[in-house]
């Protein structure tokens, strides 16, 4: 995969950072968490930055996309949104192949962290509504679907056997 760049796309709490470690660590390429280098660029958190509004936050998140979309050979674990603009489905996949993660709602929902994710203020309805309009999205920018629903132990071996059927290494 040195000249291509493993993206992965899903909703919140679908478990793209803690694959995204997890694959760049097997693979020996770097890591990008695109939510981390919004922070780490602007030096605000992501809460901060959506306080001055969405609009202004997916500024800032497409900038970065841009950004780590020209370069080769990594792992990205992008936003739950980022694929809703569509310059940033174009940048990512320049040089990447998008790896949407899918989880079900319930299981989401059993273990995600609130903190941090501003769009889960208004509540359980929001995000099953953020979900549904985003699912025909995933599908459609998805290169490969892999179904999330279990642990990282047994879903980062059969993510890699995908890998090895498309030569990652
Ligand atoms: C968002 C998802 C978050 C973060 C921001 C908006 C979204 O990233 O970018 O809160 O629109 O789904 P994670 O998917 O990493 O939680």
């Amino acid at each position: 995969m040195k000249n291509q760049n493993l993206v992965l796309i899903g909703m919140m709490g679908s478990g793209k950072t803690t694959m995204g470690r997890a694959l760049s660590k097997e693979l020996n390429c770097p890591f990008v968490d695109i939510d981390e280098a919004i922070v780490a660029e602007y030096q605000q958190t992501i809460a901060a930055l959506f306080e001055k509004g969405e609009a202004y936050f997916r500024e800032c998140e497409q900038n970065v996309i841009q950004k780590y979309s020209q370069r080769k050979g990594i792992v990205i674990a992008t936003g739950g949104g980022s694929i809703l603009a569509k310059s940033n489905v174009t940048n990512l996949k320049e040089n990447g192949i998008c790896i949407w993660l899918n989880r079900s709602v319930p299981d989401i929902l059993k273990d995600l962290n609130p903190i941090g994710r501003p769009l889960l203020a208004e509540g359980t309805e929001k995000f099953v509504q953020l979900y549904e309009e985003r699912l025909p999205i995933y599908q459609q920018v998805a290169d490969i679907t892999f179904d999330n629903s279990g642990s990282l132990k047994d879903a980062l071996p059969k993510l890699l056997k995908i890998g090895a059927e498309q030569k990652w290494r």
